[in-house]
């Protein structure tokens, strides 16, 4: 599109569409368009807001991708402090609350009670109907600034709708990560072996914490709002200002009720004790506020928290069953992580029938012995925990369960790193589950992204003695796959097919299917654009891995041992004979000016407006060079924070000029 005019028209009706599909989605619950279709609008609109750049919006919805970094998050004092509320257990607790509002008020009242939601407190402020400041609770008095990230939070409104909102105001809510969500991700973190995510809760503070918005866009957090404060507000009671934040396009949770009396707080609790369960996300009580403005006014605050609102806290759920055995899984690295099968038992609405035991300690820490019956909790976590045992239940003479000592699977004596809790089984060549675990994560979609091939077909192709590693898929043959079970030949060519595919996908894929431990996706990406191809890796020493991108002491040794292995050689021999990619495609780079010229650079240390990387390209792009170490022909030194004193030194000693960021923004202008 040329015609500004008609990018000004397009831009309008696509912000119109995103706009109305986000607000059925998580206003309505319900969509007209696919995901793709939505995705597709929206690339639309950034890809016509970055050819008339004037034409943004400050409330386009593109700002949803994120795209901004926040090196360190502001501090910013609350206008009004963020409260926490004082809890509740028990029914009678509940009526000595109603009691004192009784004699306080001495006239009518109502409440309002709501979902406790178990996120992370947010405050939002709102000026002229735009979102401009996104704090976090912090103490209650101060927070950090998270807008940018906030800002990519979908069912947070950037600019409000209907015209009747107060000049400036704020509004609380809880920001949170979804179950379905949250269990998607670490679905995927299974599948590449990466550590789990411990729950919902610390994800959502976690991912609002990342400096890179873009990466918070991707997580799909969302948001209930739950109270308004400001001057002049057009509402007189809390229910009426939660029916206005959704005229103006808040998501307000549709759980809270009004109620004339303490009584009918008391269903509302017994409704939601396990109907809870169904909601899309973790709530550990009900909140219960006096409904009127000016009772709450009248009511005030104690030292800490209001007198017109108490949270009623549900008991943690909690059952106990019986432990039925303790099974050792093996990862595709050798570590053995013991789980508890359990007689089933129903708990906060779901069937548990295992638990993790995480390792040799908490073994330990629980003294598990052979039939003993345990409890077990879900508290913020999916994932059930064993917190004790019932030891009036314990049989007479059990002996105890202590951890194992051999594999499970190859009877290899198991090892024990000193200082980490796991246990290992060092038999990586011919350890079954390891062997298949590496092949399931060289197939999986972020590595090579082998189509036609499952974790069926990989145990047929092991346990058959087809293949041992997972270089030999690439010597899988047409005639040697229709001797495998329920395959036919269609099924033959499509593995066959998926198995060529895969020899385009990009050297950064290639070094993540490797499966050397701690070289997640990011590492390996960040690994192959440093060194450019699979020799420089293998030939690079233990401080010249130091010096990539996110390499630390225990991924640069992790490294080297992997490089050190003939067999690990072998294998890739035998992928490099495959065809697959071991060098990274040069990016091309548009150059922005010639500014540096003819110049080398070393980068040290940290810097406050780019990271590494981006000083690179930075460098890069005025047609300067990065090198890695200081010599006598190096031009300059950009020195960030922190920068190691080896290095200052040699460069003083070699008379190379030593410049600071903002000398160097100066130098390219
Ligand atoms: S009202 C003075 N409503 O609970 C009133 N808080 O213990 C302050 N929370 O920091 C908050 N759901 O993070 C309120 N429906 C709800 C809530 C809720 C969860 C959290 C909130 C707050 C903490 C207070």
């Amino acid at each position: 599109m040329s015609n500004i005019e008609e990018a000004e028209n397009r831009i309008k009706s696509l912000t119109e569409q995103i706009n109305h599909h986000n607000h059925l989605y998580y206003q309505e619950s319900q969509s007209e368009i696919s995901d793709y279709e939505f995705d597709l609008l929206l690339q639309e609109l950034i890809q016509l807001e970055q050819q008339f750049p004037s034409l943004k919006k400050i409330d386009s919805p593109s700002n949803r991708v994120g795209g901004d970094i926040t090196k360190d998050f502001a501090t910013i004092t609350h206008k009004y402090p963020m409260l926490s509320l004082g809890n509740t257990y028990t029914e009678e607790e509940l009526f000595e609350f109603d009691q004192r509002i009784k004699k306080l008020l001495e006239i009518k009242y109502q409440y309002v009670s709501e979902l406790k939601f178990d996120g992370v407190a947010i405050s939002l402020i709102y000026e002229n109907g735009y979102l401009t400041h996104a704090i976090t609770r912090g103490d209650g008095v101060q927070g950090d600034d998270v807008t940018n990230n906030v800002k990519t939070i979908r069912s947070i409104p950037l600019k409000l709708k209907s015209n009747d909102y107060p000049s400036y105001f704020e509004v609380r809510g809880e920001i949170f990560l979804p179950f379905s969500e949250f269990e998607k991700i670490n679905k995927e973190k299974e599948e590449l072996g990466e550590p789990l995510l411990a729950n919902p809760r610390n994800t959502a503070s976690g991912t609002l914490k990342m400096q890179d918005s873009s990466i918070v866009a991707k997580r799909k957090l969302e948001c209930y709002i739950y109270s308004l404060l400001g001057e002049n507000l057009p509402v007189q009671t809390h229910s009426e200002a939660m029916e206005k934040l959704i005229n103006w396009g808040f998501n307000v949770s549709p759980t809270y009720e009004s109620h004339e009396n303490i009584e009918s707080v008391l269903n509302y609790i017994k409704k939601w004790e396990t109907a809870r369960f169904n909601l899309p996300l973790g709530t550990d009580g009900i909140v219960i506020k006096v409904n009127h403005y000016i009772h709450q006014q009248e009511l005030g605050m104690t030292a800490k928290v209001p007198r017109w609102a108490i949270a009623f806290k549900y008991k943690a759920e909690h059952v106990s069953t019986l432990l039925e055995s303790v099974e050792y899984q093996v990862g595709r690295t050798g570590n053995i992580t013991p789980v508890a099968n359990l007689k089933p038992v129903l708990l906060a609405g779901t069937t548990v029938k295992r638990a993790s035991l995480h390792n040799a300690n908490e073994m330990e820490r629980l003294d598990l012995h052979f039939n003993d019956t345990v409890w077990i909790e879900k508290g913020g976590e999916i994932i059930p925990k064993i917190t004790s045992v019932e030891l009036s239940k314990r049989i007479h003479n059990a002996s105890k369960i202590s951890f194992i000592h051999q594999c499970p699977a190859c009877a290899t004596p198991l090892i024990r790193k000193e200082n980490e809790a796991n246990h290992y089984c060092p038999n990586e060549l011919s350890c079954p589950p390891q062997i298949k675990g590496k092949i399931e994560h060289f197939i999986h979609r972020k590595a090579m992204n082998i189509e036609g091939i499952g974790p069926e077909t990989i145990d047929q192709l092991y346990d058959l003695g087809i293949i041992q590693n997972y270089a030999d898929l690439y010597s899988l043959s047409f005639p040697k796959l229709l001797t495998l079970e329920r395959f036919g030949e269609k099924s033959a060519n499509n593995l066959l097919l998926g198995l060529e595919k895969s020899k385009s996908v990009p050297f950064k894929n290639v070094l993540f299917a490797l499966g050397i431990r701690f070289v997640g996706a990011t590492v390996a990406e960040k690994l192959a654009y440093h060194f450019k191809n699979l020799n420089a890796i293998i030939n690079a020493s233990y401080e010249a891995l130091c010096e990539a991108p996110e390499v630390g002491d225990r991924i640069a040794q992790s490294v080297t041992d992997y490089f050190k292995n003939p067999h690990n050689l072998k294998l890739i021999e035998q992928l490099k004979s495959a065809g697959l990619q071991f060098y990274s495609e040069e990016k091309t780079i548009e150059l922005e000016g010639d500014k540096l010229s003819g110049f080398t650079f070393v980068i040290s240390g940290v810097f406050q407006h780019f990271e590494r990387e981006e000083l690179k390209l930075k460098i890069e792009k005025n047609g300067g060079k990065v090198v890695s170490s200081i010599s006598a022909k190096l031009n300059y030194l950009l020195a960030g924070e922190n920068m190691g004193p080896s290095k200052l030194e040699k460069a003083s000693k070699l008379g190379i000029k030593i410049i600071s960021e903002t000398e160097f923004i100066a130098m390219i202008g």
